[in-house]
């Protein structure tokens, strides 16, 4: 550091009465010096340096000002205005520059560690909807443009309503159709079909006509194969009105068929029981995964059973409040599981729920 001026000044301040000329020629040179170490200083270090150097607590410019006690009284404005102007123009400069190096730093970060950003970025991972998701929508899409409202009803049922009011009282044979998931609350289950929806159904819209899908996961105790799991999906149909027939219900099936699977398949309707539907029948369509070979699901029948229906039974008609005398209607079930083995040629329903990215990235 060079102490060169307070030295100077404390020595003539020793020595000899202070001369105001001497103290204003040193204001001048240290003006100058301050000027020319500025001007050297080429980084942030080197410019807080030289501000520490001259407006530190001991700095030069500091003491410098501190010293206008010691200028003969008649000399004092001069000096102080003089070292004022100093100072502020020291100041200025010194923020100036310091300003200037910021800018120039990060000038030299941009360059040196510049990003190329015409590279093609990182592509991030898409997930996409699940099969039984897509296919759930495209069959109520297709029933939505038939004029059908989507009604939700729940998976956890009651023995009443998914099996009584739909007309299979305690010990019916026809109970042993659906194996049963039992909770340790007596007479509460989880749905082994979409049908109890129907009785919900009914008895909020009655006596209102009613043409509804009901979509929602069933449950059944069931061995699992690659025919059958112990949940899948259904899809029921439900159609009420004032003179509603056979008809309606086969121009809605064979609509449907139409629109899911292209004008050329083939649609086989056999009579059937249900206790909730009566008449009832059971909907195929043609298997064109083996063609009737019999190594896939059809088991080489070249038919796939697609749905069961018929017209509602009167009894559950009463059950949802509505006259068998007056109404008539239609229902159906139909599995979009299998729907979906026709569509792609599949001949294993466990696929469904076993998460198995390759087999779920090819829909
Ligand atoms: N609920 C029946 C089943 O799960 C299907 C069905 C629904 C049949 C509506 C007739 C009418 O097998």
């Amino acid at each position: 550091m060079n102490l060169l001026p307070r030295w100077r000044v404390g020595l003539v301040s020793v020595l000899q009465p202070l001369s105001g000329d001497t103290l204003m020629a040193d204001l001048a040179s240290l003006e100058a010096r301050a000027r020319t170490e500025l001007d050297a200083a080429n980084d942030e270090t080197a410019l807080r340096a030289w501000n520490t150097k001259y407006f530190g607590k001991s700095g030069e410019m500091v003491a410098a000002l501190r010293d206008i006690g010691s200028v003969p009284k008649d000399q004092r404005p001069a000096y102080g205005q003089q070292a004022n102007r100093i100072k502020e123009t020291l100041t200025t400069a010194y923020e100036t520059a310091l300003q200037k190096e910021k800018e120039r730093a990060l000038e030299r970060s941009l360059t040196s560690e510049a990003h190329d950003v015409t590279l093609p970025g990182r592509q991030p991972a898409r997930g996409r909807l699940h099969v039984a998701t897509r296919i759930m929508r495209e069959i109520c899409a297709v029933f939505a443009d038939l004029g059908f409202q989507i009604y939700r009803s729940r998976e956890v049922e009651d023995d009443l309503t998914n099996f009584e009011l739909l007309n299979m009282p305690p010990h019916h044979p026809a109970r042993d159709m659906w194996d049963t998931f039992y909770t340790k609350t007596p007479g509460v289950i989880l749905r082994t079909h979409t049908s109890p929806g129907q009785i919900h159904v009914m008895r909020e819209l009655c006596p209102e006509p009613v043409r509804v899908i009901l979509p929602g996961m069933c449950y059944r105790y069931e061995a699992i194969t690659t025919r059958s799991e112990i949940m899948f999906q259904q899809v029921e149909g439900l159609a009420i009105g004032d003179s509603i027939t056979m008809a309606d219900l086969k121009g809605t099936i064979v609509a449907f068929a139409r629109r899911m699977f292209g004008d050329k398949r083939e649609v086989r309707i056999r009579s059937s029981y249900f206790p909730f539907t009566e008449p009832s029948i059971e909907v195929d369509m043609d298997c064109i995964v083996c063609a009737g070979k019999g190594w896939c699901l059809c088991k080489g029948t070249g038919w796939l059973e697609v749905m069961g229906a018929g017209m509602v039974h009167p009894i559950v008609l009463k059950n949802g409040g509505y006259d068998p005398e007056k109404f008539s209607g239609f229902a159906f079930g139909m599995g979009p599981q299998r729907i979906t083995m026709l569509r792609y040629g599949m001949n294993d329903i466990r696929e469904f729920w076993k998460n198995d990215l390759r087999f779920l990235r090819q829909f």
